[in-house]
């Protein structure tokens, strides 16, 4: 089954959102297997955005990730890193679908949210590079024949 990593970035977790993020994403049928809440070290939030190293915004978003505690979660599902992006909507609020994170909770490219992988390698990678093999658990939920299944 895929999975993919999502962050609740420091905003939303000041914003006591966590919990409206995860119920949106629970909802959609998605399925947690990681959760753990923790205030990023410069050194990890510079590896994970490392693609994004020289642009005019790297520093102000490391600054950003590590500003605040944030919430890690790895999440499962058919096409889990599609399902999740679309959830979180376009990476600029403004621009997201309405019914999106992003795009209900937020205005600015700055303050925005939730961070989703983007592909399925990247995926491995974050799940990798944040959480220890044994912090993820590979588990049956009873209600996944109602919620996966392809007829
Ligand atoms: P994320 O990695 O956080 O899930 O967001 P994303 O894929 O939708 O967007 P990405 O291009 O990877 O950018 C990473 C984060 O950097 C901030 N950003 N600011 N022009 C800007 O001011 C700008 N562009 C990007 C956002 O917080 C974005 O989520
Ligand atoms: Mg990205």
């Amino acid at each position: 089954m895929e999975r993919t990593m999502v962050l609740i970035k420091p905003d939303a977790v000041q914003r006591s959102l966590s919990g409206e993020i995860i119920h949106r994403l629970e909802q959609r049928g998605l399925k947690l297997c990681a959760l753990k809440m923790l205030w990023v070290s410069k050194d990890l939030a510079q590896k994970h955005y490392e693609v994004h190293k020289g642009k005019p915004f790297y520093e102000g978003l490391v600054d950003y990730i590590t500003s605040s505690p944030l919430i890690a979660l790895v999440i499962e599902g058919p096409g889990a890193v599609k399902a999740v992006r679309q959830t979180a909507g376009s990476t600029n609020p403004l621009e997201s679908a309405p019914g999106s994170i992003r795009h209900d909770f937020g205005l600015t490219m700055g303050r925005n949210l939730i961070h989703a992988s983007d592909s399925v390698e990247n995926a491995e990678i974050e799940i990798n590079l944040w959480f220890k093999r044994e912090e993820i658990i590979t588990w049956d939920r009873d209600v996944d024949q109602w919620v996966f299944k392809n007829n």
